[in-house]
């Protein structure tokens, strides 16, 4: 008999990209009505970079919040070559900042202020790794000459690598990771993390070319290979709490995505349990579902569990083609789909 029904506690989503101004007012809902708390990433234009910026944004992510939802945005600092340590640290200290977030310079949406090389921020690694206050890292590489489709893995050779070796008592997650070779450094290094998410679960890079160009399967690190997808799976559903949910949601405007330089991002926020729950029953681990989702993240960033719990029930849920977005039209992941589990809310 197959389970229809799941009672979990509630996750967290241990990176989204809420945005700021109408796009937040209209996102903020999906990842609160879901999950408890949210990494929240600060690539927005201008970055995240001090105390005073990240207070104010995270006032802006509560109003956005319906009322009597409770949810709680966990601030990150965009690194740049000149962020100080004094800032970062002192945020830290005083709960505004919950980790660092690395972009290399360029390497994806929002990141011209990023960091152009570690050296540029050792003095910030050295005091995150006194303080014990994690580094959140987008694993890629931005050199021309580097395939877009190696360039998790050639960041991992060549600067997450020597940078693991040089603060090894750092605490890195490794974000949204794409390739069997990232599952494989997490695994083989102390004081690892990485986040999974939904749509790197599910597609491979086929579902670009799908028929035609699909600017909708477009994110940042792109899908990859088959054979990545699996190694992602059996990451994800191994009970390896190494291994974390964080959905990448990353909206952009239907306009934005269809156009000649199409934005880099999918929105996976409004059915991010149901896109998991799909891949963990067909893995047949819905049991491992609860711990990748609501108890890895936590036990890793040293917070503690949700006490609340969620339910899960098999129902069919008919994903929009579109859905409306503050004054924009967004298109989620699993567009005109129909997946197999409902999210129904909390359990009471
Ligand atoms: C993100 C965005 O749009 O902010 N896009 C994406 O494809 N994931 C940035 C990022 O996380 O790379
Ligand atoms: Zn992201």
């Amino acid at each position: 008999m197959p389970t229809d029904e799941l009672v979990m506690r509630r996750p967290d989503d241990w990176h989204v990209h809420l945005r700021d101004g109408e796009m937040l007012a209209g996102v903020a809902a999906y990842t609160a009505r879901q999950f408890g708390r949210a990494i929240v990433m600060p690539n927005l234009k201008p970055p995240i970079t001090t105390m005073a910026q990240a207070r104010a944004y995270r006032e802006r992510i509560r109003a956005a919040v319906p009322e009597g939802v409770a949810f709680e945005p966990l601030m990150t600092a965009y690194l740049t070559d000149t962020i100080s340590p004094e800032e970062v640290l002192a945020g830290f200290r005083e709960g505004v900042f919950t980790a660092c977030k690395l972009y290399p310079a360029h390497a994806t949406t929002n990141s011209a202020h990023g960091v152009t090389s570690v050296a540029a921020i050792r003095a910030v690694l050295e005091a995150m790794q006194r303080a014990d206050m994690p580094l959140l890292v987008h694993g890629e590489v931005t050199a021309k000459d580097v395939d877009v489709f190696d360039r998790e893995a050639v960041f991992i050779d060549r600067v997450l690598g020597p940078l693991r070796a040089d603060f090894p008592e750092l605490r890195i997650v490794l974000e949204h990771i794409t390739t069997s070779e990232a599952v494989a450094f997490v695994r083989g290094h102390a004081k690892m993390g990485a986040t999974i998410t939904p749509h790197h679960l599910e597609i491979n890079r086929n579902a670009l070319f799908e028929g035609g160009l699909r600017p909708h399967m477009y994110c940042l690190p792109t899908a990859k290979r088959e054979k990545h997808r699996l190694a992602l799976r059996e990451a994800a559903t191994s009970g390896d709490a190494r291994f974390f949910l964080g959905t990448d949601s990353a909206p952009h405007s239907v306009s934005a995505k269809e156009s000649d330089c199409g934005c880099a991002g999918i929105f996976g926020a409004p059915y991010a349990l149901e896109s998991y729950a799909k891949v963990f029953d067909e893995e047949g681990a819905l049991a491992k579902l609860e711990a990748f989702a609501s108890e890895f993240g936590p036990a890793f960033y040293g917070l503690p569990l949700n006490e609340e719990r969620v339910r899960l029930e098999r129902a069919p849920v008919p994903v929009p083609h579109t859905l409306s977005v503050g004054g924009d039209v967004v298109r989620p992941f699993h567009a005109d789909a129909t997946l197999a589990w409902r999210y129904a809310g909390e359990d009471v």
